[in-house]
């Protein structure tokens, strides 16, 4: 459905894409991460054809992006970072106006379904965050388009209204339609995505199915607490295990992350026993994409 190849983008010297790409597949949800100013926006509007690239090439809907003369041509559904409504118009009035010559019948469905029929005829001005997010979700697919770019369009809202639109996005997947959206929220990405992009320094540094992200990078974490106070070097010694990969410090607890789950247990208490040392707490947790996505990413 889209895919790009080498992409760069200058701003006049300064450099954010340095030859990035990316493969979005038909009917899958895409999750495009990456810190606050990774590039993720400049890539979207690339996309949809409102900013052009320095360099690359992209296809998006079987259309290679340097071809189309309009961006309205693309028949991508499009979701701003920060989407503005005239603040007079109701929300019907909204959808009507973006929808063109689409029918009252539409309006009235696409409505209902972000949940905004009670507010069908109020004006957008007064609206929240969420129902604006809703109201964006709506417009971008008024049109019925095939392919939807979503840029950060559950990042602003709070956990109830993030949980809307992820459910939305859910939905649009349902109907057959395929998904772009850019986060920096991880767990919205787990909870929704069928493959995820990292965007660092200019480039994809990893693109996987979130299934073989969680299969190949997710780790078990023991987290153990002792019941006096630990070695001076219990770090090195621990790490010495074949199971283990990693041992941090954190509070006065230890965090270990290992190979696997039945293994390294065994391994571990016994380390424990075999030093005579009393334990006050053993819990086992997986590291989360965001844990992972500060391995891989480092801070700016
Ligand atoms: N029109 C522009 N002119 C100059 N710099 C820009 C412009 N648009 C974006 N940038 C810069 O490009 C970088 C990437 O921005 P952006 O794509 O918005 O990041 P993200 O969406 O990942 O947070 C940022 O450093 C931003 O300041
Ligand atoms: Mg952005």
């Amino acid at each position: 459905m889209i895919t790009v190849k080498g992409l760069h983008k200058k701003f006049k010297d300064f450099h954010v894409l340095k030859g990035l790409d990316m493969h979005v597949q038909k009917g899958e949800i895409y999750g495009f991460i990456g810190h606050n100013g990774a590039g993720k926006s400049t890539t979207m509007n690339i996309l949809v054809g409102l900013s052009r690239p320095t360099r690359g090439e992209c296809t998006v809907n079987g259309t290679v992006l340097a071809n189309v003369e309009h961006p309205g041509d693309l028949h991508i559904g499009y979701l701003p970072e920060d989407p503005r409504f005239y603040s007079w118009m109701t929300a019907r009035e909204t959808l009507a106006y973006l929808g063109g010559d689409i029918a009252g019948e539409r309006i009235n469905e696409m409505l209902e379904w972000v949940g905004l029929t009670h507010a069908a005829h109020r004006r957008v001005g007064g609206f929240s965050r969420g129902m604006k997010q809703r109201l964006g979700v709506g417009a971008a697919l008024i049109r019925d388009p095939a392919l939807l770019i979503l840029d950060e369009p559950s990042s602003a809202l709070d956990p109830e209204g993030r949980s809307d639109v992820l459910r939305l996005i859910a939905e649009m997947k349902q109907m057959g339609k395929t998904i772009l959206f850019s986060t920096h929220i991880l767990a919205d990405v787990e909870r929704v995505c069928d493959r995820v992009g990292m965007i660092a320094e200019g480039r994809m540094i990893m693109e996987k199915p979130l299934f073989q992200l969680q299969r190949d990078n997710i780790r078990p974490i023991f987290e153990i607490t002792p019941a006096i106070p630990w070695e001076p070097d219990i770090i090195s010694k621990l790490s010495q295990l074949d199971v283990v990969l990693e041992v941090t410090i954190k509070g006065n607890s230890l965090h270990v992350m290992t190979v696997d789950e039945s293994e390294s247990s065994k391994k571990l208490l016994r380390f424990f026993a075999d030093r005579n040392t009393p334990l006050r707490g053993l819990s086992l947790r997986k590291n989360s994409l965001e844990e992972l996505f500060l391995q891989e990413v480092k801070p700016l």
